[in-house]
């Protein structure tokens, strides 16, 4: 059985900007992954940003630094943002889930995967930030982004880098998390493959 949560609506300003939202973001026990989580870690980037990039949870390194893609994954997607002419200063970026969910082994924090129950949860945040950035288009980063973005059932692996539409009409291209380039063996072909999305992503913009 998977996990059920009260969700975060409770705790979502219905009014208000991104500023509101940080804020209601430090409070939010919509559900358990508060609780061992260092901090939560809102999205980033300005308002008005045309294109909005979502992963899936904050990393270790993030959940330290309260700041999304900073840690392994983020260096790849910096690289590939730059190799594929994105100024990252353009975008909003954020997470699905706000708080890192993670077993510990030893001294160690391992990434789990959040439970569909909390990407459920979380949905209101992203919601709510989708409302505020309005953004012309939506980059799904990986299998989590796109069940909290597009649905269930959708496969990344067969559809990146195609347009697709978020049920709010908000145009979308879907590719791999790059933590899944990070970790490949053939790095330097899914790097390429990685970038030629995001490419056909800003393509779809201009
Ligand atoms: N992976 C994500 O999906 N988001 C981050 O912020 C960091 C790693
Ligand atoms: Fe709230 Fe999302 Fe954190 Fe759960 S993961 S407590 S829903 S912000």
């Amino acid at each position: 059985m998977d996990e059920k949560f009260a969700g975060a609506e409770a705790w979502v300003p219905s009014r208000g900007g991104l500023p509101k939202v940080e804020a209601g973001l430090a409070d939010c026990r919509g559900c358990d992954l508060w609780e061992n989580a260092e901090q939560v870690v809102p999205g980033d980037g300005p308002a008005k940003a045309r294109m909005m990039l979502v992963g899936e949870q904050p990393g270790d390194v993030e959940d330290k630094a309260g700041r999304v893609f900073v840690g392994p994954a983020g260096r790849v997607l910096d690289k590939a943002l730059v190799a594929a002419g994105i100024d990252r200063d353009d975008l909003y970026v954020t997470n699905a889930v706000k708080h890192f969910r993670f077993e510990r082994r030893g001294k160690r924090r391992i990434h789990k995967t959040p439970a569909v129950g909390h990407i459920v949860a979380c949905g209101p945040w992203l919601t709510r930030e989708l409302e505020i950035v309005k953004p012309a288009l939506v980059v799904v980063l990986g299998a989590v982004a796109a069940r909290a973005l597009i649905g269930t059932g959708f496969k990344v692996t067969e559809h990146r880098g195609e347009p697709v539409e978020l049920p709010d009409g908000t145009a979308a291209v879907a590719t791999v998390h790059p933590s899944a380039v990070v970790r490949s063996d053939e790095y330097r072909r899914d790097f390429g493959l990685f970038v030629d999305d995001l490419r056909a992503a800003a393509a779809l913009l201009s």
